[in-house]
């Protein structure tokens, strides 16, 4: 008991006299005053770390939130971040995340299951913010804001088992199946003269490939890693980053209004305690495995 309150008040000095001082990646400690504002991300990046490091004032600020309720948009066609849970509810790592952001901020979460690539239109209207292993793009960040970047990614490419395909210039002339206005559609684009079949639903484009419908399937690694676990005594999986198709990294954040400081502020505040605390590792390894 004593040893406890020892404990806690020496964390509470150290707090008060400590403050700003320490300047560790992943500090959470709070520290109120203005530490400047560099939670938006202009650049593109690896940068995935925020340092703002205060909570206090989270719930109540932004328009947005003054509801109670945080309007989620997704795509859940995209496992293990989000799928269609057994009770017909979105579900995955990234409605994990979401939720435990918006319990941070002290508000409930309510989610809308839509066509990918209508998300980043619907911000603002339909949805307040969009969570759908979304890659931060330059175009999209002409129409919205993304918070700090919290997984990293990269394209892969899934052929039939007997597929010759094994580079990036095996891929030129191919009809390739994607899911409608992902970076693996942009990708084939690229492309020389490769056709992109589209889908709303990527487990269609993968249905296709096994129908010898379409000769690959590009989709970001972990989606395409659980088809390939899923078929896998009939597809294969190319690595992306692998020098024989040289794929740039991806990095997924959550879509935001446009210049909406506070909202984005209180969502990295909220991302990065949940770093520091451990809960994004065990949603992490609950969702995604290693
Ligand atoms: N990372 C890719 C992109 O941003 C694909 C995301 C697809 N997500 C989904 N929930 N269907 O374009």
């Amino acid at each position: 008991m004593k040893k406890t309150a020892v404990v806690l008040f020496l964390a509470m000095t150290m707090a008060f006299a400590g403050c700003g001082e320490k300047d560790d990646a992943s500090t959470s400690n709070s520290n109120s005053s203005n530490t400047q504002d560099n939670a938006e991300l202009e650049g593109n990046g690896s940068d995935t770390q925020s340092e703002d490091n205060s909570n206090e004032d989270a719930a109540q600020g932004s328009g947005v939130l003054a509801d109670g309720i945080l309007n989620v948009g997704t795509n859940a066609e995209f496992p293990p971040f989000e799928f269609v849970g057994d009770d017909g509810e979105p579900a995955g790592f990234d409605i994990a995340l979401i939720e435990a952001i918006a319990e941070k901020l002290g508000v409930d979460v309510q989610v809308e299951n839509m066509e990918f690539d209508s998300l980043v239109a619907s911000i603002g209207s339909k949805i307040d913010v969009a969570i759908a292993g979304m890659t931060v793009t330059e175009e999209r960040k002409n129409m919205v804001d993304f918070s700090d970047e919290y997984y990293e990614a990269v394209q892969y490419i899934i052929v039939p088992s007997d597929s010759e395909i094994a580079s990036a210039a095996d891929l030129e002339g191919k009809n390739i199946g994607v899911q409608l206005g992902t970076t693996g559609d942009f990708i084939v684009e690229e492309i020389k003269d490769a056709s992109a079949a589209q889908y709303n639903k990527a487990v269609d484009a993968v249905n296709d490939l096994r129908n010898g419908r379409v000769d690959a399937v590009i989709i970001d690694k972990n989606p395409a890693q659980v088809f390939g676990e899923q078929f896998k005594d009939e597809v294969k999986l190319f690595d992306g980053e692998s020098p024989e198709f040289g794929f740039e990294k991806e990095y997924y954040a959550i879509a935001l209004p446009k210049g909406d400081e506070e909202l984005a502020k209180s969502i990295n505040d909220a991302l990065a305690e949940l770093k520091a605390d451990g809960t994004f590792d065990e949603l992490v390894s609950q969702y995604i495995g290693n």
